[in-house]
């Protein structure tokens, strides 16, 4: 059997796209509360193998997506790390905030991968209860996102303390970077070697970093770890996700190994498909509050993607993570709109 989504990564162009959401597991989903519920710590949670395998496929049975994503988090390479990483309920995560920028060390990122080997096994197991038209997502948050959970010790409006930390250390911040980056292969190296068939880099806050230090901050992590993967063997194809990055999108589509994009829901798509080079998949775009309201004025956002990207190999995706308010069936609404299946 193939997949279209993987045969759409590797040079198909086919109408209707492979479809899949971003946070596609997760709080809108009545049957993820349940198994949420019954493991109060989420980093436990996601170091549950059969619970985490549960959630992953939930997606998958109820709305028939083209492509599984690992149920974990970009901040168990933090949590690895042994920053003290939690989930507080109502406000999201928290770390010790880094001062010194030493507390990141080789010695730990080399031993960070035994850590999470359960996350392997999650990947192992959910390979095998997939049927073999559907994909399994491997992923990691990029350096700079991770870097920015680091020093701010949680989300953040501005990310002002990461970005003056940048500037005012800026020998212990390229350090930093390259040991981020190095944690980030392995954790992507596990992943591969369990039997991820694709590898998305998150870099949720790509927004944040001055225009003039994209190349190093943003574009150079991905080709060290996409390099540093291909180095170790591994084929897998690579989804970059730079959010926010505006005009920024043109250098880091010509100057990544990376074999897709994802489109946040600022890009327009008609300009993405005049000026990305060809050779990448675009994968996005539609606003994920417009899944709350629904109805026509979500189908015509819908519709207005699919014709930009019909000269494109496009995956039907949304600009950022699904929210939690999402109503279930304005999800079945979107796949039979993507799928023409609406009649
Ligand atoms: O279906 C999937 O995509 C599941 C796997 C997944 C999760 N997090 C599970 C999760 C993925 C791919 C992520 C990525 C992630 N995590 C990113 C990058 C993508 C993005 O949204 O920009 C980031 C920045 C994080 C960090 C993170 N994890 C935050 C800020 C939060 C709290 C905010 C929130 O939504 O509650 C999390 C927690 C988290 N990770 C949840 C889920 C389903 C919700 C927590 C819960 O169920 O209690």
């Amino acid at each position: 059997m193939t997949s279209l989504f993987l045969d759409t990564l590797s040079g198909q162009n086919s109408a209707p796209p492979p479809i899949w959401l971003m946070r596609q597991a997760g709080r809108y989903l009545e049957d993820y509360r349940a198994v949420r519920a019954s493991e109060p710590d989420f980093i436990s949670f996601c170091l549950n193998p059969n619970k985490a395998v549960e959630v992953t496929l939930q997606p998958i049975d109820k709305f028939g997506f083209d492509a599984a994503i690992i149920f974990s988090d970009i901040l168990m390479v933090p949590w690895a790390l042994d920053r003290n990483v939690r989930f507080v309920t109502g406000e999201g995560p928290k770390l010790d905030p880094m001062q010194q920028g030493t507390e990141i060390t080789e010695a730990g990122v080399a031993s960070m991968a035994s850590r999470l080997g359960p996350v392997g096994e999650t990947i192992s197991k959910c390979r095998a209860a997939l049927d073999d038209d559907k994909a399994l997502i491997g992923f990691a948050g990029a350096p700079w996102t991770i870097i920015t959970y680091l020093l701010e010790g949680g989300s953040s409006r501005d990310f002002a303390i990461a970005r003056r930390w940048m500037w005012e250390n800026e020998a212990r911040f390229d350090h930093l970077l390259g040991l981020i980056s190095d944690a980030t292969v392995e954790f992507l190296d596990l992943q591969a070697r369990a039997g991820a068939d694709v590898l998305m880099l998150f870099d949720s806050w790509a927004s944040a970093v001055p225009s003039h230090l994209r190349k190093k901050v943003v574009i150079d992590p991905v080709n060290h770890i996409v390099g540093a993967l291909r180095s170790r063997g591994h084929r897998q194809p690579v989804i970059g996700f730079p959010k926010g990055i505006g005009e920024g999108l043109v250098a880091y589509c010509n100057e990544t190994d990376i074999d897709a994009v994802g489109l946040d829901h600022g890009v327009d798509m008609r300009w993405a498909a005049a000026s990305l080079p060809d050779h990448l998949v675009l994968q996005g775009n539609l606003d994920p509050l417009s899944l709350i309201a629904g109805g026509e004025s979500m189908h015509r956002a819908i519709d207005d993607i699919l014709e930009a990207m019909a000269t494109r190999r496009h995956i039907f995706n949304l600009g950022h993570g699904i929210t939690p308010e999402t109503p279930v069936a304005h999800v079945h609404d979107l796949l039979s709109r993507v799928r023409g299946t609406d009649g």
